[in-house]
């Protein structure tokens, strides 16, 4: 009897220590529903672009207030790495390069946060934010196969995903999905092996639940090249875009899941 008593005690316990934790926090794509799941309820973003690394840090928090007042429930940051490499080794991450402090003022406002960590982000940044220090190999091909590029691209990647990790949504940080590469069918090398190689990079770094995604051109030759299996294809398109023909040819690409227009 007491015995049975006890154990009735530890489960009610364990019922009020499990509800004041919370049930685990998740975010996935729901395929049979062609929605994103968060915590189990089906969700949708709108998100706006802001490049943290084009903004004074003492400015961080009034851009991102005025995004969140405009109505907006997350906000997309490419990182540009030579920002951050300045030098082969040499990282910088403090004062207007402190990203992980953009991240957490994100969200303390209440903002999640769509990661755009390239290694390429285009972003109208130089080189797309690709190290100009990757040239002095005269004959290196940027964003493919090529050793001496991968080899760089994984030493960032192993500086930056880690540190990014906490940040996940999943770890109780606001980042509920990551881009890999950007817009990587619009470039000419379609190699194929690098984007299995980056999706391999990425899982490593950051596990198997995080939602990991691409974006293309909204055409279906613009997704040939861009999209790979395990990471989820996404197109964009501006104002005068036409809609049905852009998620048209998302739906090429990804059959199910949501329509997103990165
Ligand atoms: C938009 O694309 C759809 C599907 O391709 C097409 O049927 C429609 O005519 C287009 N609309 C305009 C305004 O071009």
């Amino acid at each position: 009897m007491s015995v049975l008593r006890c154990g009735c005690i530890l489960q009610l316990l364990l019922l009020l220590l499990g509800h004041s934790l919370g049930a685990p926090r998740s975010f996935s794509v729901d395929y049979k529903n062609d929605c994103f799941r968060k915590d189990g309820e089906s969700f949708r973003y709108i998100s706006g672009s802001i490049h943290y690394s084009r903004i004074p840090r003492v400015y961080w928090k009034d851009r991102l207030l005025k995004m969140y007042m405009a109505g907006l429930n997350a906000i997309q940051t490419y990182i540009p790495w030579n920002y951050h490499e300045v030098s082969p080794g040499q990282y910088i991450f403090t004062g207007d390069r402190d990203v992980e402090y953009f991240l957490k003022l994100a969200h303390d406002i209440g903002l999640l946060v769509i990661l755009r960590p390239g290694p390429y982000v285009c972003g109208e940044w130089d080189m797309g934010g690709l190290p100009a220090w990757l040239l002095n190999k005269k004959d290196i091909v940027l964003r493919s196969s090529d050793p001496d590029y991968i080899a760089a691209v994984d030493k960032w990647m192993g500086k930056l995903l880690p540190m990014m990790k906490p940040y996940l949504y999943q770890n109780g940080g606001p980042i509920i999905t990551v881009q890999v590469e950007n817009e990587y069918g619009s470039y000419f090398a379609c190699d194929y092996n690098y984007l299995r190689h980056l999706t391999k990079l990425f899982r490593s770094y950051l596990g198997k639940e995080v939602v990991l995604f691409t974006t293309d051109g909204a055409s279906v030759g613009y997704l040939k090249c861009g999209t790979i299996q395990d990471l989820y294809a996404t197109v964009d398109f501006g104002p005068g875009g036409n809609v049905s023909a852009a998620f048209a040819a998302q739906r090429h690409a990804e059959p199910h899941g949501p329509l997103v227009n990165s």
